[in-house]
């Protein structure tokens, strides 16, 4: 088994040769972080979910939604994995209106995450997915299978892509970013070096920040990509069993007739 999956990894790879320096995409600038999740076999690593979910909840949230996340998810497992009642205590937090009584009340764990509270900053629950960071020929088929469309990688290299200029237009002010599209966005620089402390003693610099935050917003885009995975790998195995059996059974059909050229 082991040895098939070799394999197969093999065949993938060398499928994919070449791809890695296809990295910049029309946009800008975007860097080829390796993420646990990657890959056929790629799991998301709990701890920097949850580490993910801190920089998310005390830094982003102050603009951003995640209003098609329910609050259930953080404690399923492939996830943030939270005790459950640590997940309904962070519900709690969150002050939800009823959609019975109209009235405000603390949010239960099948309420979702709030909706953006300011208006120009855009919701993130499937920004993950809504971005590419490579594209082109190269980010196809087998290549996205491997490494992804790179939407993670985008939004990781977005966070920390800022030069540092800003200018101001028709009133608003512009912050120079090379990964961004265009160069100039109108998010302020969010993230600076130790702004969170990480409970598990990692180190929050400006690029461990972007990265956690960016692989939980690729869970909170796709919470069932490991399940998903699996099933493609399944499906490929039994295919995989079924060709070769099928050439068996041709050869075992055909011996008769071989090698009797007259
Ligand atoms: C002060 C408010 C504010 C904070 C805090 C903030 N953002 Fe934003 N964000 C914005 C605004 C406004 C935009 C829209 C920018 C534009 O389109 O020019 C934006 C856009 C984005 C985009 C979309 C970029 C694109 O390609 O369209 C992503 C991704 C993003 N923010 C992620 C984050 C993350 C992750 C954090 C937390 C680390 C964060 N933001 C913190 C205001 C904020």
């Amino acid at each position: 088994m082991s040895m098939l999956k070799s394999t197969i990894l093999a065949g993938l790879a060398a499928l994919s040769l070449g791809a890695g320096a296809a990295l910049a995409a029309e946009g800008g600038h975007v860097t080829d972080y390796r993420f646990s999740f990657e890959g056929p076999f790629g799991r998301f690593d709990q701890s920097q979910l949850q580490r993910g979910l801190q920089v998310y909840t005390e830094v982003c949230a102050a603009c951003h939604g995640l209003k098609f996340v329910p609050f259930r998810e953080l404690a399923e497992h492939g996830g943030p994995a939270m005790a459950e009642n640590q997940m309904r205590a962070f519900a709690a937090m969150h002050e939800v209106t009823d959609a019975d009584t109209g009235e405000s009340r603390p949010a239960t764990p099948s309420d979702h995450f709030p909706p953006s509270g300011l208006e120009t900053a855009p919701d993130l629950s499937l920004m993950a997915k809504a971005r590419a960071g490579f594209t082109g020929p190269h980010g196809l088929l087998v290549n996205q299978l491997l490494r992804g469309i790179g939407g993670p990688e985008y939004i990781a290299t977005l966070l920390h892509g800022y030069t540092g200029e800003e200018k101001e237009e028709a009133g608003a002010v512009l912050y120079e970013n090379h990964t961004f599209p265009g160069g100039w966005i109108s998010m302020p620089p969010p993230l600076s070096d130790d702004m969170v402390t990480y409970a598990d003693g990692t180190q929050a610099t400006v690029e461990q920040m972007s990265q956690d935050v960016a692989a939980f917003l690729m869970w909170a885009a796709e919470p069932k990509m490991m399940a998903r995975k699996s099933a493609g790998l399944t499906a490929v195995l039994f295919l995989l069993l079924l060709t070769v059996l099928l050439w068996f059974t041709n050869k075992k059909l055909w011996a008769p007739h071989k090698g009797k050229h007259v």
